[in-house]
């Protein structure tokens, strides 16, 4: 039998298309362990966002003019781009939005004021970003419906045991969740919890947000209804994401921003509402930095996504392995092989914000905070946490540094 080795990426030679790379952070060279907030930008994608600008910017939908037809034309091949990423069956499923703040509020605002009234569930988890449970929250207000939340174990993860529970407490009509979460890396049973939404007549919401950048997606195996995410975290532009949602639904939903060109007919009596996708693209739309995704996309898919995945896995195995072995420190969430390449801790009493800074002078960045999961630190029993991201640009000897930098903070602050 063939053996096949996982696909390999090299994160040495990658780095020398990511410009910021080539600075150096109170002298030291720059290791940036904080990809899960944001990525950095590879030249590729810096270059597309200048030749598009120099050669092919114009408003989209709106001129007959060679530049307008050129900037439309290449506007919907990222959407094009967009929808072959994530496997959905017609580019007509993905909305370009802000990101996937966006997406999930348009969901929870377009779907949820509509559809949800008392004695309906919305079901979100302790693990969710509050992109994915504010939204939520503030809509069940709004109609009546009750929030429940599913809990996590002690690995932090999902138990899935309290959904019969759930169910037998009223009209479950939305379960939303992350594919990937963002404080502790935990990798979610998207596929189990779509096909228990579904059963219970629920739509399946998928925050992508830490998934897409980092794994391959294929919306239509996951089962789900709607999937969000964004560029900035995938090598791509800030201020621009997409939602993935099932044609079906995006067709019969209301939409969400109304003005400009998402119209079919103004009268002053009444208006009517275009085709989707562009029913709910309102105004003019981040057209550059679409482009910019679309060329992201491209930078991802050719380094391969497996080899991405793989590639993390690697750096979180090796990370948890070092860091385990810092003397007081408190690491969160499940093991190498359930996790993406986040990796949350605590280093004894010391302020999360006095690592950060102590590990910022040896130029080394890393996260502090609640990492807008207010419910999870509450669960955890913690105000905030550290975490290290990686992406595929990460080498090891930047998590030795960082081992390096926790050893130098417990003596700063013994
Ligand atoms: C899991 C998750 N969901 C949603 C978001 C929000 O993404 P954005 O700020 O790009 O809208 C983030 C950003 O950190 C995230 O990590």
């Amino acid at each position: 039998m063939a053996v096949t080795s996982p696909p390999k990426l090299d994160a040495r030679k990658l780095r020398a298309d990511f410009p910021i790379f080539e600075q150096q952070i109170h002298g030291k060279p720059l290791a940036y362990l904080d990809s899960a907030v944001s990525t950095h930008k590879p030249r590729p994608v810096l270059e597309k966002l200048t030749e598009f600008y120099e050669t092919s910017y114009a408003n989209v939908h709106r001129g007959v003019y060679t530049l307008s037809e050129r900037s439309t034309a290449e506007y919907e091949g990222a959407r094009q781009k967009l929808a072959q990423f994530v496997n959905a069956r017609s580019e007509r499923e993905i909305i370009f939005v802000r990101g996937a703040t966006e997406g999930l509020n348009l969901v929870a605002y377009a779907w949820g004021l509509v559809n949800l009234g008392p004695g309906d569930l919305v079901v979100v988890t302790e693990l969710e970003h509050h992109s994915n449970f504010v939204p939520w929250q503030y809509i069940a207000g709004r109609t009546g419906a009750t929030l429940k939340m599913i809990r996590l174990d002690d690995n932090g993860e999902l138990d899935l045991s309290v959904l019969d529970s759930i169910a037998a407490e009223g009209r479950v009509k939305v379960v939303a969740n992350n594919l990937v979460s963002n404080a502790l890396g935990t990798i979610n049973p998207i596929e189990k919890l779509s096909a228990w939404a579904h059963e219970q007549g629920a739509i399946m919401v998928v925050d992508g947000a830490q998934a897409a950048p980092h794994k391959a997606v294929d919306v239509q195996a996951l089962g789900c209804d709607f999937f969000a995410f964004s560029a900035h975290k995938m090598c791509g532009p800030t201020s621009v994401g997409a939602l993935w949602g099932r044609l079906d639904l995006l067709e019969s939903m209301e939409p969400f921003n109304l003005g400009g060109h998402m119209i079919r007919k103004v009268t002053f009596e009444k208006t009517t509402w275009g085709e989707v996708p562009a029913k709910y693209e309102a105004g003019t739309q981040p057209i550059a930095e679409a482009v910019g995704f679309g060329a992201a996309v491209d930078y991802v898919t050719a380094v391969g996504l497996e080899a991405i995945e793989a590639h993390e896995h690697e750096l979180t195995a090796y990370a948890l392995e070092k860091l385990a072995d810092v003397p007081g420190i408190k690491l969160y969430g499940p093991p190498p092989e359930r996790r993406a390449g986040i990796v949350s801790f605590n280093l004894g009493e010391i302020h999360p914000h006095d690592v950060a800074q102590v590990l910022d002078s040896d130029g080394v960045a890393i996260r502090a905070g609640h990492h807008c999961c207010q419910p999870l630190m509450h669960k955890l029993g913690v105000a905030a946490t550290n975490r290290a991201s990686f992406y595929l640009y990460t080498l090891p000897e930047e998590i030795d540094r960082l081992v390096d930098g926790l050893h130098k903070a417990r003596k700063v602050f013994a």
